[in-house]
Order: structure tokens, then sequence, then C-alpha cells
């Protein structure tokens, strides 16, 4: 694998280089990470992933500065599933002076759930994922289905920004005893990190109120974010959705529930796509 920390370096490296898939990443990889490359092995001639921790889609109260890194680890895993190419700058070649020019996500996306609770969260997303489309230039893209909004926002700013990329959403990986993997788990404690499971058995349990015909989505939402709050989470929303928009459901939209909660300190989000 060609580690790169110049723009220069990696187009000069990827002329010539096939068919591109590209899966961008903030580190501290883990079995999530890896299955988006081996997506992306099977989907293209070349394979770019990137390291960058991206301060703009951090609010001033969140975890930029403690966010893990783990470089020579991520490096190693990178190099075992097959990338081709790592483009890990550091903020001075990617943001060489402040970011003045920003994509603007939709407000119908980008002011419900998690935009709305991380305000310029999905346009610092969009800026930094369109500057590394525009610097990679690749025909395919990967991103996680756990970060459900940021797949919508990347999907809807593909199509309408025109840029000729296919985006893929790759399935959530879970721990065996169901939580969805997240850099942000390392921040648990044994004790959170065995209640953490919960955050998953209660979508479950929406799904199936759903799957029995009910329709009051308030009061299973409700219900819900009361179970949890039981034992001790600090939940910030469980919201049924229409998958395509994330808006409230309408006719026989296909259903997505969102979660975001606060375990502690830690903020974990987590999705179930419904029957
Ligand atoms: O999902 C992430 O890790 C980040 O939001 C991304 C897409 C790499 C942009 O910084």
């Amino acid at each position: 694998m060609q580690i790169h920390t110049t723009i220069a370096s990696l187009r000069a490296a990827l002329s010539g280089a096939g068919r591109i898939a590209f899966a961008p990443t903030m580190g501290n990889l883990h079995a999530g990470h890896v299955s988006l490359m081996q997506t992306a092995r099977q989907a293209a001639d070349t394979v770019v992933s990137s390291i960058f921790v991206n301060r703009i889609q951090f609010g001033p109260n969140e975890d930029f500065d403690c966010y893990p890194r783990t470089f020579q680890a991520d490096c190693a895993q990178l190099e075992a599933v097959g990338v081709d190419h790592l483009f890990a700058p550091d903020e001075a070649e990617l943001y060489p002076s402040p970011q003045q020019y920003f994509v603007l996500p939709s407000p119908a996306h980008d002011g419900i759930l998690e935009g709305k609770i991380r305000p310029g969260h999905f346009q610092g997303v969009a800026t930094v994922v369109t500057k590394l489309f525009n610097i990679v230039q690749p025909q395919v893209a990967l991103f996680g289905k756990k970060d459900y909004q940021q797949l919508m926002v990347i999907r809807n700013m593909v199509r309408e920004l025109n840029l000729p990329i296919e985006i893929i959403g790759c399935e959530i990986v879970r721990a065996p005893d169901g939580l969805a993997l997240s850099s942000r788990n390392g921040y648990l404690d044994a004790a959170q990190r065995a209640e953490a499971p919960r955050l998953q058995a209660t979508l479950q349990e929406v799904a199936r109120a759903l799957a029995t015909g009910r329709r009051d989505y308030s009061v299973i939402e409700q219900n819900a974010m009361q179970q949890l709050a039981a034992h001790g989470w600090h939940p910030d929303y469980i919201a049924i959705r229409n998958r395509h928009d994330l808006q409230a459901p309408q006719g026989n939209a296909a259903l997505v529930i969102l979660a975001a909660a606060r375990l502690g300190d830690t903020r974990l989000i987590d999705n179930l796509e419904a029957g």
C-alpha cells in the first residue's frame, strides 16, 4: 500500500489507475471499515482509502481533540485487506487556509435528527467529502449505513451536484451482542459496554411493534426512549422515518428506525431498517 500525505503525490499515483473505489475514513478502523474496503476491492481496479479527522464536522464541545488516532494499526488493517493507496493528509494540506466555500446540504436533510442536534456537522461532512472526491476522482465511493443520515446526505449531494460517482451503502457490522461497531465504543467503560447493546435491542422492539401493524409512531418512539432512560441512557431521539428521505412516514414507504443516545459521556447512534 502506498501512503500519500500530499494531494500531488496521490494524483500522480492515480493517473491511469483504471476504475477507482474510494472509502474515506477518520481512522481508528474496525471490522465495519474493513467490510467497506472488501466491498471496494470487488468494485474496482484500484482501492483508495483516506484517514483524516475532519475538524469542521465537529462541534465546539465535541470530541475532535480526543478522537482516537491509531495510524499504525490502521495502516496494517488497510494493507491486509488489499487497499492500494492511503491518502493521509495533515490539516494544512487539506485546508491550507480557513475554508470559505462550503457544501450546504438541504435544510430538509440537515435540519433533522443528527443535523438538528449537531448544527454544521453535515456541512462539514459534505464539504470534506466533496474535496476528497475532487482529489481522488473515484467512480465508486463507499459509506457505512451506521451513519444513515450521512449516507442519505451524500447520495443526495452526489445526485444534485451531478458528480459521476456511484455511492454504495454498506451494511452495519455488529459485535456478537448486537452493538454496532464504532470508533466511539472505545470510550465506554466495562459497565457501559455491557449496557450498550440495549440500543440495538430497543430498535428491534420498535421494529416488532411496527410488524404488528401499529402506526402510532410517536407513542412507540416515546415508549422506547423511556425504556432507554430507565436504564440510565439520555436519548436524543428514537425516530421512525421513511428510508429514502428520513421524513415522517408516509404511505407505504419503507421505514428505518434511527436512534441516538448518550451513555455517560459517550454518544452512540444506531439504526434498523424495518420490515
Ligand atoms: O464517516 C466518517 O468517517 C466521516 O464522516 C467521513 C465520511 C470520513 C468524512 O469525514
